[in-house]
Parts: C-alpha cells; structure tokens; sequence
C-alpha cells in the first residue's frame, strides 16, 4: 500500500499529538506511546498545530464513542487540508476493531492496536515515506511492563497493572479489542511506584479491566496493593475496576487495614435482574452482589462505592428495570456511571437483537440518572458539618478563588484558597453539599 510521500524534513525533531478517548485505560496508554516515540525521536507536541503526527487513542465501548471519532477524523481531516504532510494515525480500540476500515473510510496512514504499540514509530517513519502503516495483532504477553510511561509532574498518576479481560460479558467488545488477560510483574509495578514517589507525585490509581484477576505467581491483587501501600505511607492508593465476582475477603481485608489505602471501591453492578445479569453472562446474582457489599459495609464501615449501570440490555422487561431501581436503592450508591445499551457487533448479546425501543431506553436511563442524584445528593448532606481530608488537586476550575481536591472517598470538595499546594493533603469542613460536590468554609494543614 502506498500514499503519498509526506515531504517532511528529518532535519528537525518531529512532534507528535495525541488525543485520548475512552476509558483511563487508555489515558495510561497514551503515556507508553509517548515513552515509546520519544525513544525514536518525537518529543510531545503541546498543541496539534505544531504536530507533524497526530494519533488519536480511541474507544469502541458504545456506538456513540465510535461516532464521536469519525468525526473528528473528518474534521482533522478538513481542516488540516492545506497540511498533506501530516501523518494521521488510529490508535487503541478502535484500532483493533475497524483495522483497515479506517484507512478506506479516513485515509488515516497509521492504524495499531493496543498490542502494538512497540511497533508505531517504525510504522510512523514508514508513513513519512508513503507506507501505510497497520498494527492489529494481539498477544497473549505483552504488557509494556520494561516502558516508563512518558508523564508530566503531577499530583495523581495511572499505573496498568493488568491488561485484557476474560471475562466476556455478553455486551462488551473490550475483550475482543484488548485481547486476553495477563498481569504486569509485581517487581516492576513496585519500581514505577517508588519512581513516581520520587518525583513527588501523591497518588496512584491501579488500572485494569478487573484488577481482581491480577497475579504474578503466588501474588494475587491484595499483595500487590499492600505492597504498593507500603511503598510510601502517606501516598494515596486507588485502583479500578473490581468484577464482583472476584472481590475477594482478602482483598476487603487488606483495603479495611492500611489508612492509605482509599475507601472506595467501583463496583460495577450492571443490572439488578437476575435474569439480565446471566443474560449478560456476568456470573454472579443480585442476591450475591447485595452479600458481597454487606461483607464489605462490615469491614469497611466509611466505605464509598460507585457503579455502572446499563439500561435496555435486550428482552429487559419495565419488572427487569425496576429491579436496577430497588439495587439502586438498596445498595446507596456514591456514585453511577449509566448508559444505555448500545448493541456491538461481534458480542454475543448483538445476536439477541436490540427490542428495547430507544425512546424506552431513554426513558429509563433518565429515571435511574434522577433517583443516583437523589441518593448522592442525600448521602452528601450528612457530610455537612463533618471535617474531611481532601488532597488539592489545584484551583477549581468554575473559580480563581477556591480550590478543588479529592476525599479519600473520591469525593470533590471546593474550598477556599489558603496557603497550600496541590498534593497537600488539608482537613476541610464541610458547610454545604450538591449532588455531586461538597463545599468547604476553610482549611488547616492535616499532618
Ligand atoms: N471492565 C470494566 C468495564 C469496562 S467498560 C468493568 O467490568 O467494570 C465500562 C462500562 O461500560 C461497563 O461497566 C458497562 O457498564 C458499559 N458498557 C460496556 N459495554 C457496553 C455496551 N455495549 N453498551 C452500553 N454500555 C456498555
Ligand atoms: Fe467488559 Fe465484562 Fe470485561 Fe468489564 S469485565 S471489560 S464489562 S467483558
Ligand atoms: Fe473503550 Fe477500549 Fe477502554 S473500548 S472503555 S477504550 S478498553
């Protein structure tokens, strides 16, 4: 395959811009990409103005992630007319599903999924002298684990742990763009903790599709989040995403015994029909998720949890949805993240069909996004009066004169501006709460 021969100097060092979409997954892999293209040579572009590569790290989780794609390539594409030199490049899920679908719909000259990365900048030259480049294989072993992820200085950092999941949900295409699961070494994750600690950085978030199913030989998921704990006592340690069906008392147990180790847990429920839930092939009940948080409540009594939801999942019936709603209210959610169902070809469930009208989806969504923002709303006003630790994120965005940061419950708390710096970890108390943030009066330095 060939397009045209991109006139570009190698005189100078080329730049490269990339635009993350999807899941914090990808967020994390944007940072190898960048760490891997340095290594060749491209430093990080900080606008797509001076980019000579643009990339866009892409999702397929619903229809509408994928919409919201082909029109920015359209319009990267428009309005970059005048810039034929330009090397355009799909990355990520979308990647790994439309592989040359993209290049007869967009002409992009680089399409590599997330197994593939090692292979960009070989693939990215080659498009700068006319080769279309495509990257789609999985593998059954790649996990960067040897890369270090190209990050700016910062409060908050994204570390992989786990790559793939097995676990086929009925709905999702994840396992079929991020191939099967596999585990980063515990050694090498433990290295890049104590690097970003070194650098000054105040908080991790572990990420994978289901943490859960972490291991390196004997170690499971709660020795390596123990172990990263112990790296630096005061550095707040989160990690995301948890199956229900894998939560272990072990791992609630190491959570409930070291202070940093944050209360929350995201535990993604889906639905609260037993019937949708092995519909979806999510291999546990209602009745088990509802035992699971129990246990949980029990040894983690200041525990925050937060989920996602899918509303219209095929043959769901308005009994089916009303006992998303009663879940809903039985468990008190922190927080939900909703969507509705979006059929993927290639996943099982899309064979099921899609009966449940869009305008009925709707309609349910909208009612369990109301009922989440009643529950939230609720669970924040106990919080009034309440002193809290948030750690500064930086100035809140909506004003010069307040602060925003985080609770160990993942909370956001906007306060006035005082004496102190992002990654400062300040007792603040609490004097009013919306649906979604608790306000504070003022701030003393927490030690
Ligand atoms: N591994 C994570 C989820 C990754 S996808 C987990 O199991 O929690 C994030 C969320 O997107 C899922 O939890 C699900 O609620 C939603 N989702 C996935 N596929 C979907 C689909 N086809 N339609 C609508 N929502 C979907
Ligand atoms: Fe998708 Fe299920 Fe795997 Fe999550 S656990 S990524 S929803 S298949
Ligand atoms: Fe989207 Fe892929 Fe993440 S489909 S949600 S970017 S794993």
């Amino acid at each position: 395959m060939s397009v045209e021969n991109k006139s570009v100097s190698r005189s100078r060092e080329l730049k490269v811009y990339i635009e993350t979409y999807g899941c914090q997954m990808n967020l994390a892999d944007t940072e190898v990409v960048l760490s891997i293209m340095n290594k060749s040579g491209y430093s990080p572009a900080r606008t797509l103005d001076e980019a000579d590569v643009v990339l866009l790290n892409t999702c397929s989780v619903r229809e509408h992630a994928e919409e919201k794609i082909h029109q920015r390539l359209h319009t990267i594409r428009k309005e970059l007319s005048t810039r034929p030199d330009l090397v355009v490049g799909v990355l990520g899920c979308m990647a790994e599903r439309l592989r040359t679908n993209l290049v007869e719909r967009h002409k992009v000259d680089v399409v590599v999924g997330p197994d593939e990365y090692r292979k960009l900048p070989q693939l990215v030259d080659g498009a700068f002298s006319g080769t279309q480049g495509i990257g789609v294989r999985l593998s059954r072993t790649e996990t960067y684990d040897d890369i270090v992820p190209f990050r700016a200085d910062g409060v908050s950092a994204w570390i992989s742990v786990m790559r793939g999941c097995d676990k086929f949900c009925t709905f999702c295409i994840v396992p079929f763009t991020r191939g099967r699961e596999r585990s980063r070494s515990l050694d090498s994750i433990l290295r890049e903790v104590e690097g970003l600690v070194n650098r000054g950085f105040r908080e991790v978030t572990l990420l994978g599709q289901n943490v859960n199913s972490y291991r390196d030989g004997t170690n499971d998921f709660a020795d390596l989040l123990s172990a990263v704990a112990d790296v630096d006592s005061t550095l707040r340690v989160r990690f995301t995403t948890s199956h229900p069906r894998d939560l272990s008392d072990k791992l609630i147990d190491a959570i409930a015994g070291k202070d940093n180790l944050c209360k929350y847990i995201h535990l993604p429920v889906q639905s609260g029909s037993n019937r949708i839930l092995k519909a979806m092939n999510r291999t546990y009940t209602r009745e088990r998720y509802l035992d699971l948080v129990k246990r949980i409540r029990e040894r983690i009594p200041e525990v925050a949890l937060s989920t996602d939801i899918i509303t219209g999942f095929p043959t769901e019936t308005v009994q089916n949805h009303q006992d998303t709603v009663s879940m809903m209210e039985q468990v008190c959610y922190d927080g939900a993240y909703m969507f509705k169902y979006s059929p993927r070809e290639g996943t099982p469930a899309h064979k099921l069909g899609d009966d449940v009208p869009d305008d009925v989806k709707t309609e349910r969504l909208n009612e369990i996004i109301t009922l989440q923002q009643k529950i939230s709303f609720d669970l924040n006003q106990n919080l009034i009066g309440r002193i809290v630790e948030v750690m500064v994120d930086g100035r809140s965005k909506k004003s010069d004169q307040q602060l925003s940061g985080r609770t160990d419950a993942n909370k956001t708390v906007v306060f006035p501006v005082g004496p102190i710096k992002p990654g400062d970890i300040v007792k603040v108390k609490i004097s009013r709460a919306s649906a979604a943030t608790l306000f504070g009066e003022g701030s003393v330095a927490s030690n």
